[in-house]
């Protein structure tokens, strides 16, 4: 049912934990299944220098998390803003289809940690204006 990529970002997932002091923060959580993830951003001159994340959840979401971070680091904010669930589903060689919500929760942490980078620091990130993290992820599909 699960790839080897997601297994092995289950069981080893990569950034785990929190940066103190980051340049911005995100806190998504679903609903439905009551899983909450939390991202947080180090950011210098528009890259993602570090990236840490949290996530109280199932395994597709913590594999989805530990992906996203890998993703994302040492890239652009906007390169960052081009993550979506699907890139990060398919960097995980995929998931069940029940369980793709699990990885829109990763692209709305990240993009919500790129909207508090965004306001603290008055920076407008295009793509990010009609941003709700509090949407549901269920009708992302
Ligand atoms: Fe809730 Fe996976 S079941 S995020």
């Amino acid at each position: 049912m699960y790839s080897e990529k997601v297994m092995d970002h289950f069981q080893n997932p990569r950034n785990v934990g929190e940066i103190k002091n980051a340049d911005g923060i995100g806190e998504v959580g679903n609903p439905r299944c009551g899983d909450i993830m939390k991202m947080y951003l180090k950011i210098e001159n528009e890259t993602i220098v570090d990236v840490k994340f949290k996530t109280f959840g199932c395994g597709s979401a913590i594999a989805s998390s530990s992906m996203a971070t890998e993703m994302i680091k040492g890239k652009t904010i906007e390169e960052a803003m081009n993550i979506t669930n699907k890139s990060v589903a398919g960097a995980l060689d995929g998931l069940p289809p029940i369980k793709m919500h699990c990885s829109v929760l990763a692209e709305q942490a990240i993009k919500s940690a790129l909207l508090d980078y965004s306001k603290k620091n008055n920076v407008p990130i295009e793509g990010l204006e009609d941003f709700d993290p509090t949407e549901d992820p269920h009708d992302h599909h």
